[in-house]
């Protein structure tokens, strides 16, 4: 930061004209300086001296000005944030400097021009960026991104050093680094409204948590637990550089569901081997996060995995909100009190009244419908009665003040008098409370009109919130009137606090209940119309899904995929319901809707649970139609890592496409079965399949995302025979038919098997540009599979053209992806992992590499042949550049690691190599 107390104010006695007004100021630093100096000796200020010549040099070509160099910073300002951008890219592609790699960081605002150089705050801001930046990487703040047309990637909010407000990054060009040097925002729900009081409890919760390991906020639903646990977190987050996470478990039934979402909000994947409790401690264990587990009361069950969470990882503090204790050891309890009240004595005084949070938090409330609304010498006695009367339970006085619009204060006191005890100060304890919030929405419920009862009521069906169109469709009974008046009645609604709006970005807005207020809300249907809006809810999820799976091989699947995604515990519930009600058809319905890439973009759900309900589904279903059951089969096979069963399971799948005369379907069947086969080594097998599969698709004129399907594994079957001229006609054709359908999925399949099997015939020209291409495609509709497949293809042919650096930057965007993937996509990274370390001459490391995928692959029981060979001769080169006890030794090293291990040993090997000094 040496750079910055300079042109901050330190002084060389040199007085010179700086521009002044809106600058766009661009500060570099040489990424790992002192490791470099210990590295180059007496021959890094030579190579430091060039460094400063050249982005002087660079500056000034874009009509830039050098305001400072320091050590190894430099800081220029800009009149144009464009001319910043282009000089900092020239900067970062200049290659002359060897060795050295900076970071740049570039943020647009009016410093304050002195002789002595530029003050305030925007200097610090642009320092900051900058060395928030990873080596390597171009970071920019919203000011200058919004005047700049390059490509940028959001990366979100951070916390930045002496900064109050989280600042957003983007960063310049798409590739992948790890997350800024700096903290990321905690991702809190946002809450509209003022806190009113606690300034006692934040402080208490401030000490208690920075010596207690896990706290738990305890009070009736309606106290304000989840309110206060959100201030906490705003107040401590700086404490946990690892950052803090939020996790809403008001939707979750079953206890066994909570570690996977704890899991998914750290957006942590557990392997296929592990549990997902493992999967977080694995990666928590040395990490300071702060974790926050809203709701745990209806999942209590779950405090043995909080337990062992916290055993396991001492630097994980969680914070906890419950009706009850979770009762293990090292909790601390924590009980909410409802707010402040004024005491009867006081309620005369009108500057007594108003001194009470309680009161304080309903004259707020009442404001927003009533904005004029104010306390007074003649309302206030009532007031204050009234929040007595609510035992100061924030919840209940929202519910009550929603009223104030159309009952005076006198008016509603009596009408809560009839409705609440007053209850003596001694006897306000948790059950009594409990009692008052639920005689509070009673009270709120009657004051509804009968048709807002039935849909409120309704309302309860749905589970982690709704959209409106699923409300009008679920909610509204064609007899009982318009859509119109459905919007009015959930308007009244929310109006009078019973449903909220949830926040959402670039989404349609979702309403949702809070769960004390939910739970009230069912308890107010009967069995039979439980049932009966049950039943309506699942078969709106049946259509929803049905609905948008017809539309996801376009450019916009990722939007299809996140639109489900937002519903997951609505699909959730409506698949266990049609379980409970043993509704075969339409539970099978849902689980074959639901396809795989719902199952893999979010952390909480996975391909395990996606074949639970695909098996569950068709044990119940064996009378359901063969076409149905076709279907799950084929679903559950790609769920399968085994390419034997999948095998088998496809078979199975097109004998009962086959008896439902279904084509299309049997296409399907049979391009897998052909792909598969490819992989298994049977050649001759998958090419009857994929003939069959051409056939029937040209008999049918199936669409063209299906023939693509069939013509892309062909394509790779004839390579694999040597059938050049043949493989490139099937590709060809399948790239055109993917761009004329439009179909994103299917171009980012075909291009990556035309840049791989360019690739393998070393023919650059063709091969890099498919593979980007791809890559491009595969990113933007969030395609992790195709995406981890062709950047390893892109990766072999920079190992193969000799550009190292290319390749190790793609291995490590890779690993980032894959890891989430299929036990195959991992093999597939230790591959890429191992050929770069042989490219590199780390042979020993490329050695056990090489051990691990070999003996991963074998447990995997796949024998492709073609993969198999390929290793073979890699693993004979190897043998012979190290002696026979060094191989043995490695390969015995090699066969005793897991695939996380190794890809994670392998990574740390590659990082450590100087390519320079190659
Ligand atoms: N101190 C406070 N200031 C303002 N609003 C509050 C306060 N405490 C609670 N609330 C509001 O009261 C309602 C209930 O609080 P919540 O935290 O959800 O209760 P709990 O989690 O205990 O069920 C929420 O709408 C919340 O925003
Ligand atoms: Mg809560």
């Amino acid at each position: 930061m040496s750079v910055v107390r300079k042109a901050a104010g330190g002084s060389r006695g040199r007085s010179r004209a700086l521009p002044a007004g809106t600058l766009t100021l661009v500060f570099t630093d040489i990424a790992g300086s002192t490791r470099l100096l210990g590295q180059l000796g007496a021959d890094y200020g030579e190579l430091l001296a060039r460094h400063r010549r050249t982005i002087r040099a660079v500056t000034s070509s874009h009509g830039g000005v050098p305001v400072d160099t320091e050590g190894d910073s430099t800081f220029a300002v800009f009149r144009k944030a464009t001319d910043a951008v282009s000089a900092a890219l020239e900067i970062m592609a200049s290659r002359s400097e060897g060795p050295i790699r900076v970071r740049i960081g570039i943020h647009t605002g009016e410093p304050e021009a002195t002789d002595e150089g530029y003050v305030g705050l925007d200097v610090h801001l642009a320092a900051r960026i900058c060395a928030a930046a990873q080596a390597g990487q171009i970071l920019l703040s919203q000011t200058a991104r919004d005047l700049i047309r390059a490509q940028v990637r959001d990366l979100g909010q951070y916390r930045i050093k002496d900064f109050n407000q989280p600042v957003r990054l983007f960063q310049l060009g798409q590739e992948r680094f790890d997350l800024p040097r700096t903290p990321p925002v905690a991702h809190l729900p946002g809450r509209p409204t003022r806190l009113v009081g606690r300034t006692q409890e934040l402080r208490e919760l401030e000490d208690l948590s920075a010596v207690r390991q896990l706290i738990t906020l305890t009070g009736p639903g309606g106290s304000g637990k989840t309110r206060l646990v959100l201030e906490l977190a705003d107040r401590i987050q700086d404490r946990y550089e690892d950052g803090v996470f939020f996790v809403d478990l008001a939707a979750i039934r079953d206890p066994g569901l909570v570690p996977s979402t704890i899991a998914g909000a750290l957006s942590i994947r557990a392997e296929p081997s592990q549990t997902p409790l493992a999967a977080i401690v694995d990666r928590l264990s040395n990490r300071r996060v702060l974790l926050i587990l809203d709701n745990l009361e209806q999942v209590l069950g779950a405090a043995t995995y909080v337990a062992e969470l916290v055993a396991q990882c001492p630097s994980v503090h969680v914070l906890a909100t419950s009706r009850a204790r979770l009762r293990i050891r090292g909790e601390h309890d924590y009980p909410v009190e409802p707010l402040p009240l004024p005491t009867g004595d006081e309620l005369r005084s009108v500057e007594q009244v108003a001194q009470s949070d309680a009161v304080a938090l309903f004259v707020e409330r009442t404001r927003d419908s009533a904005p004029r609304f104010e306390l007074t010498s003649i309302n206030a006695a009532d007031v204050g009665g009234i929040c007595r009367r609510l035992d100061g339970l924030p919840l209940a006085i929202e519910l009550a003040a929603a009223r104030v619009k159309l009952l005076s204060p006198r008016a509603l006191l009596s009408r809560l008098d009839q409705r609440l005890p007053l209850l003596t100060v001694g006897a306000r304890d948790a059950p009594a409370r409990q009692q008052t919030l639920h005689e509070t929405v009673a009270w709120s419920y009657d004051l509804l009109s009968d048709q807002e009862q039935r849909v409120f009521a309704r309302c309860s069906v749905f589970v982690g919130g709704f959209s409106l169109p699923a409300a009008l469709t679920v909610a509204s009974d064609p007899d009982e009137g318009t859509v119109v008046d459905v919007l009015a009645i959930l308007d009244a609604l929310v109006e009078h606090n019973l449903l909220r709006v949830i926040p959402t970005i670039g989404v349609e807005p979702r309403l949702t209940m809070l769960e004390t207020i939910r739970e009230f809300a069912w308890g107010q249907l009967t069995e039979l119309q439980r049932a009966t809006w049950q039943g309506r809810h699942l078969d709106y999820f049946v259509a929803a899904a049905e609905a948008e799976e017809s539309r996801q091989r376009g450019i916009d699947q990722k939007a299809w995929v996140q639109r489900l995604v937002i519903d997951r515990e609505n699909f959730r519930a409506a698949l266990a319901y049609a379980l409970a009600r043993q509704d075969a058809p339409q539970l099978l319905r849902l689980a074959t809707a639901l396809e795989r890439r719902f199952w893999l973009a979010s952390g909480d759900l996975s391909l395990e649970e996606n074949r639970h309900w695909l098996e569950t589904a068709l044990a119940r279903g064996n009378e359901a139609p063969p076409r149905m059951r076709a279907r799950a089969l084929e679903n559950i096979a790609w769920t399968e890592p085994s390419h034997g069963r999948q095998i088998e399971i496809l078979q199975e799948s097109l004998d009962l496409f086959k008896q439902a005369e279904d084509d299309l379907g049997a296409v399907g069947a049979l391009s897998g079965l052909g792909h598969l086969s490819i992989y298994a080594g049977d050649y001759e097998a998958a090419g009857r399949w994929l003939e069959r599969a051409l056939e029937l698709a040209r008999r049918i004129r199936a669409a063209a995302p299906v023939l693509v399907e069939v013509l892309v594994p062909m394509g790779e079957l004839a390579h694999r025979l040597g059938q050049h001229h043949a493989a490139s006609k099937y590709l060809d054709e399948a790239v055109n038919h993917a761009r004329q359908a439009d179909d994103a999925w299917g171009l980012s399949f075909a291009l990556g098997h035309v840049g791989r099997l360019a690739q393998e015939d070393s023919d650059w020209s063709r091969a890099v540009p498919a593979l980007q291409e791809s890559i491009e495609i595969a990113r933007e509709i969030d395609d992790p599979e195709e995406l981890a497949e062709s950047i390893y293809d892109l990766s072999a042919a920079w190992i193969q053209a000799g550009d190292l650096e290319q390749a190790r930057s793609l291995i490590r965007q890779g690993a980032a992806t894959t890891l989430e993937l299929f036990i195959g996509y991992r093999v597939m990274t230790l591959d890429a992992i191992a050929d770069w370390l042989e490219a590199a001459h780390s042979y020993s490391p490329a050695i056990w590499t090489n051990a691990a995928a070999t003996h991963t692959h074998a447990a995997w029981k796949s024998q492709d042949p073609h993969w198999e060979e390929s290793r073979r001769r890699i693993v004979d080169r190897l043998r012979q550049a190290v002696s026979s006890q060094d191989f043995q030794d490695a390969w015995a090293r090699g066969e005793r690691m897991s695939i996380p291990e190794a890809i994670a040993a392998g990574l740390r090997e590659m990082e450590a190599v100087n390519l320079n000094e190659m």
